[in-house]
């Protein structure tokens, strides 16, 4: 049975991972400050501060991983003073890509954001073009996305000391707004709103740029990576949304209104399109997200009529 380490498993995110690779049969362990409110069966749930690079390090050579998925971090934007986001960030990065090598992993995954491409930024922003896709280069504005660039880089770092025909496959990820499963029946979304609030005010969404991932998806990515990391060349990113937008209106009707600087960039973005390609993933791996809003919002209403 394969072992895998996740860190940041008690997390928004972390718990479906967790969920996700338990499931699939891996002998999982997860790493993360914060006990799970509901844990996983079979998991070994470890407390740790990822920040102590030593501990970190011994806890990894202990277990011996085959593989690592990363997902610690401060994941919010301005939740810490500046320069706490971006070293703390960094140095989980760094740490926990260090001693997975040390520790004999084969296969490393590291969390990202597309808020690396630096949507938002008060100096404003016309990207080359939409959707976005990974060939464009980030330009982060906040420590919270400059840390998740540096964390891409960390890979990148890792991956060129080996070269690119290395026994050590690493990779990164930028994960959409994530949905967990609850907060489609209502639970509070990363920013306190409600899915359906998010869907009614488009200004709620649009920091975001209408993006958004369910968590289940992600973990479905992450596994398919690791599956296929053969294919995937040495360090690289993907995004990882949707196959469409969190709107109830094309996205080349509502962006514009609120971002009219991008009216003739987001002119392609008809239908449901979203302003983020996930064609890589698809392209490389043969990924498909397999929910939506518009799927998972009418479950729960049937569920609960
Ligand atoms: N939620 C999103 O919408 C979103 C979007 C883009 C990227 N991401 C990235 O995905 C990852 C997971 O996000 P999330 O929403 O699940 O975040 P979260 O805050 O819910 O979970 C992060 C987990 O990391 C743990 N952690 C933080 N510092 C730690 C440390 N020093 N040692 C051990 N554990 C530590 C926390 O206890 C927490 O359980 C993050 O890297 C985040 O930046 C999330």
């Amino acid at each position: 049975m394969a072992k895998v380490i996740i860190t940041g498993g008690s997390g928004r995110l972390g718990r479906s991972v967790v969920q996700g690779f338990a499931q699939a049969g891996y002998q999982v362990t997860s790493l993360d400050r914060q006990r799970p409110q509901h844990p996983v069966d079979g998991v070994d749930y470890r407390s740790v501060d990822l920040l102590d690079a030593a501990a970190t390090s011994e806890l990894f050579a202990d277990l011996g991983p085959d593989a690592v998925v990363s997902l610690a971090a401060i994941a919010v934007p301005f939740s810490a003073p500046e320069e706490v986001l971006l070293t703390t960030n960094a140095a989980i990065a760094h740490n926990v890509t260090a001693a997975a090598v040390a520790g004999g992993a084969r296969k490393v995954v590291l969390a990202s954001s597309p808020s690396i491409m630096g949507y938002g930024s008060p100096g404003g922003w016309i990207p080359e073009r939409l959707p976005l896709d990974e060939e464009l280069v980030p330009r982060p504005w906040h420590a919270y996305g400059l840390s998740k660039y540096v964390a891409e880089q960390i890979a990148a770092m890792f991956a060129a000391a080996q070269g690119p025909d290395g026994p050590v496959r690493f990779a990164s990820f930028r994960p959409c707004y994530v949905i967990a499963e609850e907060e489609w029946a209502g639970a509070a979304t990363q920013q306190g709103h409600t899915v359906r609030q998010r869907l009614a005010d488009p200004a709620l969404s649009a920091p975001a740029l209408f993006n958004y991932v369910d968590a289940r998806d992600v973990a479905d990515f992450l596994l398919l990576l690791l599956e296929k990391f053969d294919v995937v060349d040495n360090g690289s990113v993907f995004f990882v949304g949707a196959a469409d937008a969190m709107a109830s209106e094309p996205l080349s009707e509502v962006i514009p209104r609120i971002y009219p600087e991008l009216a003739d960039l987001a002119a392609g973005l008809t239908g449901s399109t979203p302003a983020f390609s996930i064609d890589k993933a698809r392209r490389v791996l043969g990924w498909e997200p397999k929910r939506s809003w518009r799927t998972e919002l009418k479950q729960e209403a049937a569920v609960h009529r």
